[in-house]
């Protein structure tokens, strides 16, 4: 099904190159924790050009739904929680937006498949007329031609018996309904940025790998562009051009996907690809690999480079210095002093 010929357009302009892409500078967020602030997002920088995907990967805790909801201006607003930065998207900073501004971007140019399927969808009505009503607000449609669109949208996701689903409540779905009852949703309004965090996590590996063709193909179809979090190195590869690897609310590599999967530069990003098991690996392994200890959380930073604890390569200096995030080609970034060449 051709989901963009069955909806009309929201965009002043249909064309991919009117679209403009992210780009997310120097961001920062920290929370009030017994009354001092604790920084869980550090100087985040890097950009989603149109018509991409990037992938947002790292382990728990990394800060990848930070990113998103920071992007979405979800987080709660200071003292509870001060977020810093820029995030540009349409020449504007998304973090200065008005609340009328909000209200036009989110959910119509920049939309997002949240983490949480369980929690993101009302209770109260059913799974159908949450979608149905993006196509009436959003996108000029009468109840019966949303209705329609609704139910095409959530076959183009994979749900199983569409009209079933369009009339049920989210209790009565199963996670993986859910998410993609929440793809759906995002998708509706046909956005310029979609924000997709673990959009596949609930799902076994056949609609996996459909959820992930379908954003592929809107990414083709409409021009958009895409945040793709994960922590899953296995599914990247060839859904997203770029990579951002994101340690303790750090970038500490950034590259074009094959370069990262072929020849990591960080020690933190190869440990992570040692990780993936069997015939998806890239770095075959005859045991299946995990990277010694935990990331800290934003409380207990180690001095110097925070990966230190858990570093094959650990040197004294690297104690001593926080790295920076540093160009090591015309297309790398990697934090570390002694990066992998
Ligand atoms: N409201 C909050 N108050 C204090 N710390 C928070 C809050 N929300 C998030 N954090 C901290 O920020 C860090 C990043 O959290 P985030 O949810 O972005 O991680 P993540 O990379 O999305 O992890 P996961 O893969 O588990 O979803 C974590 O250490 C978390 O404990
Ligand atoms: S700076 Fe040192 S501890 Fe940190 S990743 Fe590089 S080599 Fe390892
Ligand atoms: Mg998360």
């Amino acid at each position: 099904m051709n989901v963009v010929s069955k909806t009309s357009s929201s965009r002043p302009s249909d064309s991919p190159t009117s679209l403009s892409g992210l780009q997310i500078k120097k961001l920062s967020v920290s929370f009030q924790v017994n009354k001092t602030l604790v920084k869980a997002l550090d100087n985040v920088s890097f950009g989603v050009s149109p018509g991409e995907i990037v992938g947002l990967v790292g382990e728990s805790g990394s800060g990848k739904t930070l990113t998103a909801l920071s992007i979405m201006r979800l987080l709660p607003p200071p003292p509870t929680c001060l977020t810093e930065g820029f995030v540009f998207f349409d020449k504007k900073n998304i973090l200065n937006a008005s609340q009328k501004e909000l209200k036009a971007l989110r959910g119509i140019r920049i939309a997002m498949i949240p983490q949480d399927p369980s929690s993101a969808l009302n209770p109260v009505f059913t799974v159908g007329s949450q979608i149905a009503e993006m196509f009436r607000i959003h996108m000029g449609k009468n109840r019966k031609q949303a209705a329609h669109c609704a139910i095409d949208i959530l076959k183009s996701t994979g749900v199983e018996d569409p009209h079933k689903t369009f009339l049920q409540f989210p209790h009565e779905l199963s996670v993986g309904q859910k998410q993609r009852a929440l793809t759906a949703m995002a998708i509706a309004c046909r956005p310029e940025v979609l924000l997709a965090d673990e959009p596949t996590s609930s799902l076994d590996v056949t609609v996996q790998a459909r959820i992930l063709h379908l954003i592929a193909k809107l990414k083709e179809q409409l021009g958009f562009c895409a945040l793709f979090i994960t922590h899953d190195l296995s599914l990247v590869d060839p859904l997203c051009s770029r990579l951002v690897v994101l340690y303790g609310g750090q970038v500490v590599e950034e590259a074009p996907t094959k370069e990262i999967l072929l020849k990591p530069a960080h020690y933190y990003t190869k440990g992570l690809l040692t990780c993936i098991p069997g015939e998806l690996s890239f770095h075959k392994t005859k045991s299946l690999k995990t990277i010694p200890g935990k990331q800290p959380t934003p409380d207990h930073r180690p001095m110097g480079c925070i990966f230190s604890p858990r570093c094959p390569n650990v040197r004294s200096h690297c104690h001593k210095e926080r790295p920076v995030l540093q160009s090591i080609s015309s297309t790398r970034r990697v934090r570390c002093h002694f990066p992998i060449v």
